[in-house]
C-alpha cells in the first residue's frame, strides 16, 4: 500500500495523532530522498523497533527534505538527486505509513532559523574540517524533524558514521527523548557503500572509490592485528 504523504506540519499532525494517542510507538528514518535499498533496511530496522509496540507495530515515518543549511557554497544542493515518484514506491515496498515531505519554506518558515543546534569539537574534524557549517545544518534540521515527528526511536546509517554520533550525541545530551540506532551500511557486490551521490561517479571515480575504501578495511584490520591503530603509526 502507498503510504499517506504529508506536505504540511499540520498534515503529519493528524495524520499521527490519533495513533499516538493510543499508545502507539513512532519510528522515524529521516532522508534526504534518492532512496536505495541502503535507506530501506534503516527502514527495516525501525519498523523491527516499533514492532514492540502492538501487534502491527506503531507507525513508520520517512521524512524526505533536502536540507539547504547542510550544503556549503558550491556544494550539490541544485543537483542533487530528487526522484519522489520513485521513493514513494520504496516507502511502499518497505511498509512505510507516513511520508513527510515538507518543503523548504514549511521547515523554515520566515527564512533559515537564527538558533541553530552547535554541533561542538566532533563538528570540526573529519567531514566538518573541509565542510565548514555541514554538521550544525544536520544537527539543526533533525531536531526539528524530532520536534514536528515527535519519535520514539530514529534510524540512520552507520555510512555517515559521523554524522550518527553527533546525532545520538545531540539526542542525549539535549534530553530529546529519542532512540537513535545505527544500521548496518548495505554495498554494492564490489564493496561500495550504496550511496544517493554514487550517481555523480563516472567510472574512474568508482573504481578509485572502491579502491580507497579497500584500503581503508585493509588498515583497519591491520591495525586490529596489531592491536590498535597506533600500532600502524
Ligand atoms: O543523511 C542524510 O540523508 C541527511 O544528512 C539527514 C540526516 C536526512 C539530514 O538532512
Amino acid at each position: 500500500m502507498r503510504p499517506a504523504v504529508a506536505r504540511t506540519r499540520a498534515e503529519l499532525a493528524d495524520l499521527l495523532s490519533a495513533r499516538r494517542a493510543a499508545g502507539e510507538r513512532v519510528a522515524l528514518v529521516p532522508t534526504m530522498g534518492a532512496l536505495h535499498p541502503g535507506h530501506a533496511s534503516l527502514m527495516t530496522v525501525a519498523r523491527e523497533a516499533v514492532a514492540a509496540g502492538g501487534p502491527a507495530g506503531g507507525p513508520l515515518v520517512v521524512s524526505i527534505f533536502v536540507n539547504p543549511l547542510q550544503f556549503g557554497p558550491g556544494e550539490d544542493l541544485d543537483r542533487y538527486p530528487r526522484t519522489f515518484d520513485a521513493d514513494l514506491e520504496v516507502c511502499a515496498r518497505a511498509g512505510v505509513d507516513v511520508v513527510f515531505a515538507p518543503s523548504v519554506d514549511e521547515v523554515y518558515p520566515g527564512g533559515l532559523p537564527q538558533v541553530t543546534v552547535h554541533p561542538g569539537p566532533l563538528g570540526d574534524v573529519l567531514e566538518g574540517r573541509t565542510r565548514p557549517g555541514h554538521f550544525a545544518g544536520v544537527l539543526t534540521v533533525v531536531a526539528k524533524l524530532f520536534g514536528l515527528v515527535r519519535p520514539d526511536v530514529a534510524v540512520f546509517g552507520q555510512k555517515d558514521y559521523q554524522q550518527l554520533v553527533l546525532i545520538a550525541r545531540m539526542a542525549a545530551d539535549l534530553c530529546l527523548g529519542v532512540e537513535v540506532l545505527g544500521a548496518e551500511t548495505r554495498r554494492e557486490d564490489d564493496g561500495l557503500a550504496l550511496s544517493s551521490r554514487n550517481v555523480y561517479l563516472d567510472p574512474a571515480q568508482r573504481r578509485d572509490a572502491v579502491a580507497l575504501g579497500r584500503a581503508l578495511r585493509a588498515a583497519g584490520e591491520a591495525g586490529a592485528a596489531r592491536g590498535g591503530p597506533a600500532a600502524l603509526d
